[in-house]
């Protein structure tokens, strides 16, 4: 469908309303240089970091570290010591194509490459609009189902490579018509 990039656009201006918004977040939190504790927030900092950007790369760290008045080392070692901060960038649309083994035997290698195809980008790679991005996980603990392909929490069982078109389209209809019912009830 497009082509990939590995950076959102946003994330090499310090003016973008990305970084107002993370600089509003930090400013709630009072950061006084002079207190050796003031690093007790910087877990918190990172997540609604991760939360406005989608993933943490390395302007957003380096912003931290600047914030907070502390070396991007300490920084970078926080993200990459817990593995729920990513420095890969993430499509609003998350497809996760399970490549354990249940999944694996059940052609999910297949499964992958239908997808890599259909969307023109690899797994770890976002669409040029920023809409979808692939991965491959390890055992979803579905093996029942296998091969599992998750799309942001939507589960998808006994996936076969034909019918990948088919789950995209169903996936963005679904989407399309919960947006326009919580547009009715708003
Ligand atoms: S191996 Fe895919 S769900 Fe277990």
């Amino acid at each position: 469908m497009s082509d990939s990039v590995q950076n959102s656009p946003c994330c090499g201006e310090t003016g973008h309303p990305s970084f107002l918004a993370l600089d509003e977040y930090i400013e709630t939190l009072n950061i006084n240089i002079e207190n050796p504790r003031r690093k007790d927030t910087l877990i918190q900092t990172l997540h609604k970091a991760q939360e406005i950007f989608g993933y943490l790369p390395d302007a957003v760290q380096v912003h931290i570290a600047q914030s907070y008045s502390i070396s991007d080392a300490e920084v970078s070692g926080v993200v990459s010591f817990y593995n729920y901060f990513t420095t890969t960038p993430k499509g609003k649309i998350q497809v996760n194509v399970c490549l354990g083994t249940a999944c694996y035997v059940n052609g999910a290698d297949k499964v992958l490459t239908e997808f890599e195809q259909v969307l023109g980008i690899k797994a770890g790679q976002v669409t040029e609009d920023g809409k979808f991005s692939i991965e491959s996980l390890r055992c979803v603990g579905a093996c029942g189902l296998a091969p599992v392909v998750t799309i942001n929490q939507k589960v998808y069982g006994k996936v076969k490579p034909g019918k990948v078109r088919d789950i995209l389209e169903n996936f963005l209809v679904e989407e399309s018509e919960n947006v326009s019912e919580e547009a009715v009830h708003a």
